[in-house]
């Protein structure tokens, strides 16, 4: 556990800063010899338990992370090479904060169009190791945090899509003019050589983001997405049991329940100690719902996420 007053230790940064402007208290970084494929592991590994499954039964792994193990092969292969699953199709979603909608997204049309039966879909992100730990990073660094989620995601008969637990719809945005709002510019095949000295004279090899420009998308996004998924389904917000969004900010999530006229107690947080997770917020979100006792079988969950690309999605599941 990482909170702010260790991260002042670090960098010219104060707990009240990062109260204020995040919602931040404290966040999770990982010991120097995990991964992100080993963090994968532990929640696909309780995912697995909780579903009541044989591992055997998973015939394909979707992947969702933004920090993977190795430039290639995917995290994927690294998890599913663990698991000991030899064979079944293995891949990565390099969709940042919007990947575990993505993943999830992909799973359920792979399950509708029979070509899978049981999917392990997993949001997995080590982002101290690439942090700038110094001032110069320290408008991205207090906000991250290390962390990992996962789904089990079967194929079902569905008689009525009102009653019976299954993914009901996704929907998935991108707008890459955006694309350098927030991004890890190096090391990459955009330059004259994928790695070089310039890229760390320069803290290329550091996230960078234009924090302004992301929150203003972010609270349009997310409210625009959700609505969209309510209105083509037939719901409204009233309906909805459980709502997760994106945790990055505490002022965008404020703003996003606001922007939708609902009720606090219908919406369940996890920054102030987990800080932004990227593509294993909404898993970690569901998984903490169920603890709190927020999270029930037959309840409506709406799910929204937004951020690099810019990417944005939502996900309506009866649970
Ligand atoms: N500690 C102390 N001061 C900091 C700081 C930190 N960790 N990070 C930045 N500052 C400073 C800035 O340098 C700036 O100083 P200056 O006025 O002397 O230039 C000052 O604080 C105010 O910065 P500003 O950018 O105006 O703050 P803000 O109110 O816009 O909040 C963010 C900054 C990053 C918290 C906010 O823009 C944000 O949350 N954006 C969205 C980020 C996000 O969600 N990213 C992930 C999306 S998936």
């Amino acid at each position: 556990m990482v909170t702010n007053d260790d991260l002042a230790e670090l960098m010219d940064t104060s707990h009240d800063w990062i109260v204020q402007r995040t919602g931040i208290h404290e966040r999770r970084w990982v010991d120097p010899e995990t991964s992100t494929s080993d963090l994968g592991l532990e929640a696909a590994n309780a995912a697995i338990a909780d579903a009541g499954i044989d591992p055997s039964e998973i015939d394909m792994i979707v992947f969702a992370t933004l920090s993977p193990d190795h430039e290639f092969p995917g995290a994927a292969c690294f998890l599913q090479a663990k698991l000991d699953l030899p064979g079944i199709p293995a891949m990565d979603v390099r969709q940042q904060c919007t990947g575990f909608v993505y993943a999830l997204s992909t799973a359920d049309a792979m399950i509708r169009a029979g070509n899978a039966d049981t999917v392990l879909v997993v949001g997995a992100e080590v982002h101290s190791k690439g942090l700038d730990q110094t001032t110069a990073g320290r408008d991205v660094t207090v906000l991250f945090g290390d962390g990992a989620g996962a789904l089990v995601v079967q194929s079902t008969e569905v008689g009525d899509a009102r009653h019976d637990a299954h993914v009901w719809d996704t929907r998935l945005h991108a707008d890459g003019s955006f694309a350098e709002a927030l991004w890890l510019p190096a090391p990459g095949m955009a330059y004259e050589r994928f790695i070089s000295e310039e890229h760390f004279e320069e803290g290329l090899n550091y996230p960078q983001m234009d924090g302004r420009t992301v929150f203003v998308n972010a609270v349009k996004r997310m409210p625009e997405t959700v609505e969209e998924i309510l209105s083509e389904n037939g719901v409204t917000t009233d309906d909805i049991d459980l709502f997760v969004f994106h945790q990055a900010n505490m002022r965008i999530i404020e703003s996003v329940a606001h922007r939708l006229g609902i009720p606090e107690e219908k919406v369940v947080n996890t920054i102030d100690h987990t800080a932004n997770t990227t593509a294993a917020t909404l898993p970690i979100c569901l998984d903490e719902a169920r603890d709190r006792g927020k999270l029930e079988p037959g309840m409506l969950v709406v799910g929204a996420a937004f951020g690099s690309g810019f990417t944005w999605g939502s996900m309506l599941l009866r649970w």
